[in-house]
């Protein structure tokens, strides 16, 4: 079949020679588009007396300014409400606050900058530790609790406190936002936006506008990476395009160049995390105190379920019987934190990495040994209280790691090179993972889908997902080929609309092909059922005794066939219909966000990884030598994407964790609240060189996973998480510079100069 074969990203050709068609190279296929340029203060906070656009009109080429005046509707981006289009009030510094449009992009820029903005300038928060110590949160202050924690440390042999300070970080999406809009004969308002969620784009054009749902319709063709990122920032840039499409009668685009993208889009969030640990004298996990705090930004956007997903994700692999886990949303000035690969997971996984890696040495037990005597074991359940069914994948995943890459072997070898080494060192750490696979929130967990059959036997699929290069499309050709026993090139799969699938998830939480795979499973078996009757009649049997494969019907035990084209044209000519619409949603959910307890997720992924590092002692700098992962995507449906996803989301992870270093401007200057790293100049992000030298990424063997579309599984965000292996081995190079068997602390992300002074502190201890 065509589920699990190695086939190439559906639009690699495309990708590869510049034809991939992305939201601008639209525009220039437009006629008569305006460009929208924002205008944008540069003051943290403050409270807007004045704002002419007089100035702005008098610049030639320059034909509207939208300001909120404009707005017909509500004047709100977010779902949360809390996010004026166009403020009245600066909360971070670059808030857009008018939009200039204007025949070129240049004079758009010029109008931009004639505008006038008067402020009435209020005290800004910035830093996380100013907004926790100025008492600023906002949303849900969830709590989790399990067993009795107190009795839990009353048992603990030894008891362990920290905190721990860490980034946030920057989606940097090849393609930056972008949306562009036009009104069409009959008022009705068409957006082409680089969005994960059309359905709520459309609902906020809608609402700012002043619609209903039916009138707007949205399209995203492909994104340049979305990464979290487009999940609910598209919405406001996509509502100023068609703002300005309705009041201009004209196309209009929105295109962020980078510098905007990065200082007016939100990032993944950066926690702070206060720990207390309790371990038996075998050091196993009796109690966990924790309280984590995100940095939410200036609006709520998807931090609630950001935090929601870090506190359900703080156990990774481990059983904690006794647990009170506390998530807060500090408020600061600053861009308004979103979702980001693993949406909350990796923060809340971090912080018991880190403890981990921390308590290790204090208990005297190798890290991987700590690590593995807190495996989940059968009969055990997370504490939000869903069963861990499968706990012996995380030691499957674990001991396949530790064969394939030849641990205890290059372990000796470690140690010789350390002890032959003063100045370099190195270290090989090994990390597993346990990743919920589902929305939290059980109502999203659907997907729908539309299946059209045309009389020359072509196929053409419309989904409710969105491809923003994690292959989904891909995978969803086959799907459909694979349900239908059709070849692949029959099927064509169209651009996502919401005219075609209506109400649909975001596509997000890995969940893509799950949801809409099925949808469309769904769809193609109606279908199938419809024809497999059609080809009975002809091949004179019963329709269970049919089958269609590779564009072949066939009776059981008879020699006549029919051609899949012969077989739809005969549907046609019987007035079978041939489209159909598809729909799934993930049964057996239940969660309950008050008590913060229920079985949120279908399934978990998990995966293991091994890496090692050398770290150099006079600078801190460090090469990753190597990468062993082996990962459980259930039966693959598609093999090379599925590695290409594991590559990509483990480097994108050890960016996080050790390269990229979001900086602000935290000092009482002139230039408060300003995003110091601007460009990829100053941000640093994984390139080529940052590779490991050897890479071996395997999927798990024979893992078929009951229930999910062809036994596959998610596999879009955990693999990120398998970065903690270089964090714990950067840390355990670091510490080999110090006397044997000491822990040392170490600042996230790892930068060379984080591990310099981890050295530092290490060789101190001597
Ligand atoms: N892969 C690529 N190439 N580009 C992306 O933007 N986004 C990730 C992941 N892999 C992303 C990616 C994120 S955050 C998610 S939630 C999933 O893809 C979403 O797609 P899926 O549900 O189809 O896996
Ligand atoms: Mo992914 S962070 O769920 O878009």
């Amino acid at each position: 079949s065509v589920v699990g074969l190695p086939l190439p990203h559906e639009s690699a050709v495309q990708h590869v020679t510049g034809t991939a068609l992305y939201t601008d190279d639209l525009v220039h296929r437009t006629k008569d588009v305006l460009h929208a340029y924002p205008v944008q203060v540069m003051k943290a906070h403050g409270l807007i007396t004045a704002l002419r656009t007089g100035p702005a009109l008098a610049v030639p080429g320059v034909v509207r300014v939208l300001t909120g005046a404009d707005v017909p509707g509500v004047n709100d981006a977010g779902m949360k409400h809390d996010e004026p289009l166009f403020p009245d009030e600066v909360m971070f510094h670059g808030h857009a606050v008018a939009w200039v449009l204007g025949e070129t992009l240049e004079a758009a820029r010029l109008g931009a900058a004639a505008v006038e903005v008067e402020l009435d300038e209020r005290p800004s928060l910035i830093t996380l530790p100013e907004a926790i110590a100025a008492g600023s949160f906002h949303g849900a202050r969830p709590v989790m609790v399990t067993g009795d924690v107190d009795a839990g440390f009353a048992d603990s042999a030894h008891v362990f406190t920290g905190e721990l300070h860490f980034s946030d970080q920057e989606h940097f999406y090849l393609e930056t936002h972008a949306a562009l809009a036009y009104v069409d004969e009959a008022e009705q308002v068409f957006v082409q936006s680089s969005t994960q969620h059309p359905s709520e784009t459309q609902e906020i054009v809608a609402h700012v506008l002043g619609l209903h749902s039916h009138e707007v319709t949205v399209q995203c063709l492909r994104m340049g990476g979305g990464f979290g990122g487009k999940e609910m920032q598209p919405h406001g840039f996509a509502a100023v395009a068609a703002l300005g499409a309705r009041l201009t009668g004209r196309p209009v685009r929105v295109r962020l160049n980078r510098t905007q993208d990065l200082t007016m889009s939100g990032k993944r969030h950066g926690f702070h995390a206060r720990w207390r640990i309790g371990f038996d004298a075998d050091g196993r996990i009796q109690a966990l105190d924790a309280t984590l705090t995100a940095d939410g930004g200036w609006s709520l956007d998807l931090s609630e379920p950001v935090v929601a997903r870090a506190l359900c994700h703080i156990d990774n692999t481990y059983w904690i019987p006794n647990a009170r886990i506390t998530g807060r949303i500090a408020r600061t000035n600053k861009v308004s934190n979103t979702a980001f690969r693993g949406f909350g997971g990796p923060q809340g996984m971090l912080v018991i990495e880190d403890i981990m890696g921390r308590c290790a040495p204090l208990l005297g037990l190798d890290p991987a040994e700590l690590r593995e005597r807190n495996f989940y074991g059968r009969g055990q359940s997370t504490p939000y209280g869903q069963p861990v069914v499968q706990p012996e994948r995380i030691t499957a995943v674990w001991e396949q790691v530790k064969e394939n890459g030849g641990i205890a072997d290059r372990r000796r070898e470690i140690a010789a090179f350390n002890a032959a080494h003063p100045h370099t060192k190195r270290a090989l750490a090994l990390t597993a993972l346990k990743f919920g696979i589902s929305f939290n929130l059980t109502a999203f967990n659907q997907g729908g889908a539309l299946v059209l059959i045309y009389k020359d036997g072509s196929v053409l699929i419309n989904h409710g997902g969105t491809e923003m290069g994690q292959g989904l499309h891909t995978k969803m050709l086959q799907v459909a080929a694979t349900t239908l026993g059709i070849p692949l090139h029959k099927v064509r799969l169209a651009p996502t609309r919401t005219d075609k699938v209506p109400n649909t998830s975001a596509t997000a939480a890995s969940a893509g092909t799950d949801l809409n795979g099925a949808a469309v499973k769904n769809a193609c078996e109606q279908l199938r059922e419809r024809l497999l009757q059609v080809a009975a009649t002809r091949l004179g049997t019963n329709a269970s005794d049919v089958r269609i494969a590779e564009g072949v019907a066939r009776g059981l035990g008879s020699d006549e066939e029919l051609a899949w084209d012969e077989l739809v044209r005969t549907a046609y000519l019987q007035r079978v219909q041939l489209s159909a619409a598809g729909f799934y949603r993930t049964e057996g959910l239940h969660w309950d966000a008050k008590a913060f307890h229920g079985s949120p997720f279908k399934y978990f992924a998990h995966g293991a990884a091994a890496a090692e590092v050398e770290v150099d002692g006079f600078t801190g700098a460090y090469r990753v030598r190597r990468v062993d992962i082996v990962h459980d995507v259930g039966d693959s449906l598609s093999p090379m994407i599925d590695i290409g996803q594991v590559e990509g989301g483990f480097v994108q992870g050890a960016g996080w964790l050790t390269l990229e270093d979001l900086r602000w401007d935290a000092g009482d200057g002139p230039h408060r609240g300003r995003l110091l790293t601007q460009a990829a100049s100053t941000y640093k992000l994984p390139s080529f060189s940052e590779m490991p030298e050897e890479f071996h990424v395997t999927l798990l063997e024979n893992a078929a996973e009951e229930g999910a579309v062809y036994g596959s599984k998610a596999v879009g965000e955990p693999p990120l998480m398998l970065a903690f292996s270089v964090r714990e081995a950067l840390r355990q190079a670091a510490a080999a510079f110090g006397p044997g068997g000491i822990g040392v602390e170490l600042a996230s992300p790892a930068t060379p100069e984080a591990v310099y002074w981890a050295i530092e502190s290490a060789r101190d201890r001597v």
